[in-house]
């Protein structure tokens, strides 16, 4: 130690790079058998055991030496999450996207990760369920599963994630409906992200008590009333509920002042436009391959749009379509 202290390289390597920059040896280790569980690839070539991996290895982060945040990114991985990811234990941003040929589920170990905020698998081919334990992660605010082959129903738990910001889950083939618990978040209400998987039947009627501020369920197949989603007390700015079965009355419908983004195209929905839509500030809106009818309402942003956006209902009229 004393002749090391004295190694004028290493006095200046200590001065420039203080010790809290260099790699937790168990941390390290760990690392190492994630990189072996994704069979070495060629992505993770930086991370050397003979290098520090704070300073030198891609897509790892630390703070007071510990793992804080990993990301891996665009890559021919074969290979499964390592069981081991539970050892970081103080990992906050946890961030995997774009890896080919990932494979398997979600470890149980993942619960361990308590200080978890960010948590993100994104286009791989991980399945499975989405487990049930995911909400004993507490800390987390944005869950993104999102382009993967995850199937089996959306866990009513996640309701129980008191910080959670955003479920983005689309593009996967998860089946059923929405969880009845979705009408009771414990914490912040999450934008909701659920468009193409395979859900299916009727959205439960515990939701209206919800306000979302975005909802995209397009591209499944549920079914009847989507009245939950709408009302004047709502504060919801983008609901896209395109390419599903839905079945409801439009000129019932109440509508949130804040809503910006309207997309019900391709359902069955019917009857007329309330003149209410005037009101709003719309910059998208698809009502198309529908079954809607009586004159568009004059006014308002209603005949900015094109008549694509109006197309195939059952006897729409007045601009932008024809005449009435
Ligand atoms: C490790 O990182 C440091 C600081 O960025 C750099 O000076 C050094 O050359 C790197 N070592 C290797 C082996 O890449
Ligand atoms: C959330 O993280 C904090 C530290 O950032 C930790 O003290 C706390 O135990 C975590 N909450 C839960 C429910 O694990
Ligand atoms: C999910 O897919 C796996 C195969 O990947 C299958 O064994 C399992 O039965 C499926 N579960 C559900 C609920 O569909
Ligand atoms: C969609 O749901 C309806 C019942 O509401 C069912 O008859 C139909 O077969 C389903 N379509 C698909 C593609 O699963
Ligand atoms: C709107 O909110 C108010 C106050 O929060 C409540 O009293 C009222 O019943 C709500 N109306 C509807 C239609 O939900
Ligand atoms: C509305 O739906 C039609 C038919 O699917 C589509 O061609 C059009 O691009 C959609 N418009 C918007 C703004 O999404």
């Amino acid at each position: 130690m004393r002749m090391k202290l004295l190694n004028p390289s290493l006095f200046f390597f200590f001065m420039f790079f203080p010790c809290s920059r260099s790699c937790n040896s168990n941390d390290k280790t760990t690392l190492l058998k994630i990189k072996k569980s994704l069979n070495n690839p060629q992505i993770l070539n930086s991370w050397d055991p003979k290098t520090d991996c704070c300073t030198n290895w891609t897509g790892v982060v630390c703070t007071h030496r510990r793992i804080t945040g990993l990301t891996i990114a665009a890559g021919d991985v074969v290979g499964q999450i390592a069981e081991e990811i539970g050892d970081l234990t103080d990992l906050v941003i946890l961030d995997w996207s774009s890896l080919s040929r990932l494979r398997g589920t979600i470890p149980r170990s993942i619960t361990k990760l308590k200080n978890l905020v960010y948590l993100r698998f994104r286009i791989t081919e991980l399945s499975g369920q989405v487990p049930d334990y995911i909400s004993e992660l507490r800390n987390v605010t944005c869950l993104d599963l999102s382009f993967n082959r995850f199937n089996g129903s959306i866990p009513g738990s996640i309701s129980q994630m008191q910080r959670l910001e955003t479920i983005q889950l689309s593009h996967n083939k998860l089946t059923g409906s929405i969880p009845e618990s979705f009408g009771s978040f414990v914490g912040k209400i999450p934008k909701l992200y659920l468009g193409n998987n395979h859900l299916s039947g009727e959205i439960p009627k515990s939701l209206s008590k919800t306000d979302f501020n975005t909802v995209i369920l397009s591209g499944n197949n549920f079914s009847g009333d989507a009245s939950m989603f709408f009302g004047h007390n709502k504060t919801t700015v983008t609901l896209d509920l395109s390419r599903n079965n839905f079945h409801f009355d439009l000129s019932k419908m109440k509508f949130a002042k804040s809503l910006v983004s309207l997309d019900l195209s391709h359902n069955r929905v019917f009857r007329e436009l309330p003149s209410e839509l005037t009101k709003l500030q719309l910059n998208q809106f698809n009502i198309s391959f529908n079954s809607l009818c009586g004159s568009i309402p004059q006014g308002g942003l209603l005949q900015n749009f094109e008549v694509f956006e109006f197309s195939n209902n059952l006897c729409l009229c007045g601009a932008p379509l024809k005449r009435c």
